[in-house]
Formats: C-alpha cells, sequence, structure tokens
C-alpha cells in the first residue's frame, strides 16, 4: 500500500479526536447548503472525502481516466468531491480552466496544504497575493524571460555535456530520471544561484528529496512521520542557503557580485516602494520554491519524453534529423547557442506532445475567497476548487487524444486547452526554462547515444510527483560522432 496512505491510516485515532468539530461544521454546512444549488458530486466519508480513491488513481497514474474521467461522465464539467479533509470543486474543460485561471485574486486564491506551506514557507511566492505577488512575480520574470536566458544556452550546454561525461558515459545501463533529476538540479544552482560544486550539489539534492516526501504528507509532527523528516531537512536546507546568502550579501556590498547577475541577487536586492528589501527567510523560501519548481517537473516532461521517442521510432527521426542539421552549421566544439534552440520546433513539439500525455503537474488548487456563481451552481466560501489539464484527454479538443503525435502542435492550439503550465497570472515563470532545459538535452542525446527500454512496460506513480516506478533504466550504446 502507498505510503501516504498507510500514514493516513495509522493518524485514524487522532482524526477521531478532531471528527466531533468536524461533524458540528457538516450539519451547519448541510442546513447551509440545503438553501443553495451546488455542483452535482459526492463529498465522501468526513474527513477522508473520496481521497483514498483519489490517491488509489493517482498510483495507478490514471487519475484523468479513473477519477476525473469517471466524475465528469456521471456529472458533467464541473463536480464536487472531498479531498484532503476539504469540500473541493473540481473543474473540467477550457471553459472552467479560463474561469478559474483568470479569477485568481478575485474569486480565488492559490492554496496549498498545510504540510507544502510549512515546509515551503510563507514567504514564497505561492503564498503572496495582489501586489506583493506582482512585485516578486517580476523580480523571477526579469530573470528568466526568453531574451534574458539567451546567455544561459551555452552555459547550459556545458552542463549537460559534462553531465553525460560523467554519468552516461561508459555505462551499458543507467537509470534517466534520477539522471534527469540530477542534471535538472545542477542546471538551476548553476543559474539561479551561481554555484557548481558536485558534492554540495547532491548533498542539497538528497534534501530536497526528503522535504518532497513530506509535502502532501500528513501534517502530524511525529518522530515516523515523512513530515517530521522533511522538516529536518528543511533546516537543513536553510544552514546552508543562509551562508550563501551572507557570502553574496557581502559580495554584493563590496562590488564582486551584481544586483543582476542572477535569481539569487535579484530577491537579495529586490525594493518594495518603501525601500524594504526581503528578509532573509523570503529569500530562502523563494529559492526553495523555485528549485522545486524549476527540477522536479523538467526532469520528469524529459524522461517521459525519452520514452515515447524509444516507443515512436518515425518521432525519433524526425528529431535526429533536425538536431544533425544544427550540428552541420556548426564548427568543430562551438557551443549551441540560442537561433539553434529556435531551430529545435520539432523537438520543442514533441515535448509539448509528452506534456499532453503526461503532463508532470495534472492541475492545482485554489481556495473559493467568496461565495461564487459559475454554470447555475454556487461555489461556496472556504471550499477548494481545482483547475486540471483533463482536457489533454477530451476527444473534442485533440483528435485520437491517446495517441503520440507530435504533428498536432503545427496547428494553433485554442486557449486553455493545453495547459502543462497552467495560465492567468500564476501562469509557469519557468516555461521559457524548461523549453531550454528539455531541447537543449535532447540534442546532446540523440546527437551522441542510441538507447532502448530495459523494461517497456514499466510503470508510472504519484510519490507525491508521478515517478517512472524503476526509475526508467535504459541500455545505452553510444554513437560514433
Ligand atoms: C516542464 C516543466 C514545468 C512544468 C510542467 C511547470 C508547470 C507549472 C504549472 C502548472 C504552474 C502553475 C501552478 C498553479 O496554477 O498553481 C507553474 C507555476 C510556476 N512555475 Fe513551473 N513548470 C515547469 C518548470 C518550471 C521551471 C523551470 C521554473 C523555474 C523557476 C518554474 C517556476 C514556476 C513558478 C515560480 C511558478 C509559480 C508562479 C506564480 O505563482 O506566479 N517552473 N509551473
Amino acid at each position: 500500500m502507498d505510503n501516504t496512505v498507510v500514514e493516513w491510516i495509522s493518524y485514524s485515532s487522532i482524526l477521531i479526536a478532531i471528527l466531533t468539530t468536524i461533524i458540528i461544521s457538516i450539519l451547519s454546512f448541510k442546513s447551509k447548503s440545503g438553501r443553495i444549488n451546488l455542483p452535482p458530486g459526492n463529498l465522501g466519508l468526513p474527513i477522508i472525502g473520496e481521497t483514498l480513491e483519489f490517491y488509489r488513481a493517482q498510483k495507478r497514474n490514471r487519475v484523468f481516466e479513473d477519477f476525473f474521467g469517471n466524475r465528469i461522465q456521471k456529472y458533467g464539467s464541473v463536480f464536487k468531491t472531498g479531498l484532503m479533509g476539504s469540500p473541493t470543486v473540481v473543474f473540467t474543460g477550457a471553459a472552467g480552466n479560463r474561469f478559474l485561471l483568470h479569477h485568481e485574486f478575485k474569486l480565488v486564491m492559490s492554496s496549498w496544504p498545510e504540510c507544502t506551506v510549512n515546509l515551503i514557507g510563507k514567504g514564497s511566492i505561492m503564498e503572496k497575493h495582489g501586489a506583493e505577488h506582482k512585485r516578486l512575480r517580476g523580480a523571477v520574470m526579469a530573470c528568466l524571460r526568453a531574451d534574458v536566458l539567451q546567455s544561459f544556452v551555452g552555459k547550459l550546454s556545458s552542463v549537460i555535456e559534462d553531465h553525460f561525461e560523467r554519468h552516461w558515459k561508459g555505462n551499458d545501463v543507467v537509470l534517466v530520471y534520477p539522471l534527469t533529476k540530477l542534471l535538472t538540479f545542477t542546471s538551476v544552482c548553476s543559474l539561479f544561484l551561481g554555484f557548481e560544486g558536485e558534492d554540495e550539489i547532491k548533498y542539497l539534492l538528497n534534501l530536497f528529496e526528503k522535504v518532497l516526501l513530506g509535502v502532501f504528507a500528513f501534517p502530524i509532527d511525529l518522530p515516523w512521520s515523512r513530515y517530521r523528516r522533511a522538516r529536518w531537512a528543511r533546516c537543513k536546507i536553510d544552514e546552508f542557503l543562509l551562508t550563501l546568502i551572507k557570502r553574496r550579501r557581502r559580495d554584493l556590498a563590496e562590488g564582486r557580485a551584481s544586483a543582476e547577475q542572477d535569481l539569487f541577487s535579484r530577491l537579495l536586492t529586490l525594493n518594495d516602494e518603501d525601500g524594504n528589501t526581503l528578509r532573509d527567510k523570503e529569500v530562502m523560501d523563494n529559492v526553495v520554491l523555485f528549485m522545486f519548481a524549476a527540477h522536479d517537473t523538467s526532469s520528469y516532461a524529459i524522461a517521459m519524453m525519452c520514452k515515447f521517442l524509444r516507443e515512436h521510432n518515425d518521432c525519433y527521426e524526425q528529431i535526429l534529423a533536425e538536431h544533425k542539421q544544427i550540428l552541420k552549421s556548426k564548427e568543430p566544439g562551438e557551443k549551441l547557442n540560442w537561433e539553434d534552440v529556435k531551430n529545435m520546433t520539432y523537438t520543442w513539439r514533441a515535448a509539448q506532445e509528452t506534456m499532453r500525455l503526461l503532463p508532470p503537474i495534472f492541475g492545482s488548487f485554489r481556495k473559493a475567497i467568496v461565495d461564487f456563481e459559475y454554470e447555475g451552481y454556487t461555489i461556496p466560501k472556504g471550499w477548494k476548487v481545482l483547475w486540471t489539464a483533463s482536457t489533454h484527454y477530451d476527444a473534442d479538443c485533440f483528435q485520437e487524444p491517446q495517441k503520440f503525435k507530435p504533428s498536432r502542435f503545427e496547428d494553433s492550439i485554442p486557449p486553455y486547452v493545453f495547459v502543462p503550465f497552467g495560465g492567468g497570472v500564476r501562469m509557469c515563470a519557468g516555461l521559457e526554462l524548461a523549453k531550454l532545459q528539455i531541447t537543449v538535452f535532447i540534442h546532446h542525446l540523440v546527437t551522441q547515444y542510441d538507447w532502448s527500454l530495459v523494461d517497456p512496460s514499466e510503470g508510472i506513480t504519484m510519490d507525491p510527483l508521478p515517478t517512472p516506478t524503476k526509475g526508467m533504466p535504459v541500455r545505452l550504446t553510444k554513437k560514433n560522432t
């Protein structure tokens, strides 16, 4: 059984203690809900709701088919359920996505489980709203805009070459997923924080993995719990980051670092209209969030793309031709540049198709900040709402949705149908960086290696993010280039 489910069960005695309070709120809610038109659906058991069913579907990586899909058929595109202790309304379809993503701060606000907030930190951008969110997002976008990232292409290319040299070369079999995690983490340490020591990176990545396991765990701080181990790891990360902060503040003061050199400097020098800068804790919370956002998602997208390319040789051949063409235009040893990345059009389509079929993030929670109406239903204030990428599997949005077909991205896709990066004011700030990480990696992979899947039937599970169950072992052959 999934660890998270075991935790749920072992904490049942604690749940019973709070049940009384909940029953009272349910009774008072029921008398209110008798008067309003709630969306159809089933809230499930008190507290637990339909969480176990949701976890079971996640564990099989069939949340769209077995959880959302079944309910869409039964209740329509908007329905209620009970997830992780909260009554929740799930919005599906492009219209539902547009509605939720466009009413951020007006009708809804991002809302994360208690564990996530405690572990990532209240100072991070995910917990900022309105003007504060805008200011922080401005600083982040100043480092992640396409024109700023242009200068990073050569550097990223070197980081990837070095990674292949150390971790792929000379091996018959490698585990793709842990390696793509190490690589994307290494590249964001370099881009965001300006440090590259492999031992320090591995130490930090190990701590991030521990925090990740606690992010969606049950928020009980007992010695054996995932949450306790995650809190310990977060303290260790803070110790590490605090040393970097002190060093960078000194370098900024003494002119050895500039305010624009990377995300770290920008966060440390960000001012509000009254001249206040972010506190150390806020800087750490944001660095932690960006590191998570930037490596766990891209690493999964890259690993899944390797899988699809092996399963669809015609797509692999087209990608190979694209990258051979790029190599042809270069002098021996010449680094990739921004123009080269712009020419990787088919590669990016294949990456988009990968994220359509296997989105690294299936959707995201919000909370209603007022009572509001949608399609004749009332969504009560305080309820959770969830936008989803279920459009990706909808035959009305994508013909033959189960097929891997990168060419479908030659045509423009209507807004809010393809949403691996979300939308609205909270749309992924790292889209351009993700694009770089994926395309440049694929360039080095296809031009240097052939690979085959050791276990073509390997499954994907969620723990807590989608993960190939065996780490995706592949057999490698080095090409003679
Ligand atoms: C394939 C890779 C990626 C995927 C699929 C992805 C997906 C997403 C999604 C769906 C959201 C919106 C969440 C919501 O609506 O609550 C988001 C937000 C965000 N992403 Fe990404 N992401 C990726 C890579 C990155 C990278 C490389 C960064 C670099 C820092 C990044 C930084 C962020 C940030 C900072 C936010 C929060 C934006 C805000 O609240 O204003 N992401 N991402």
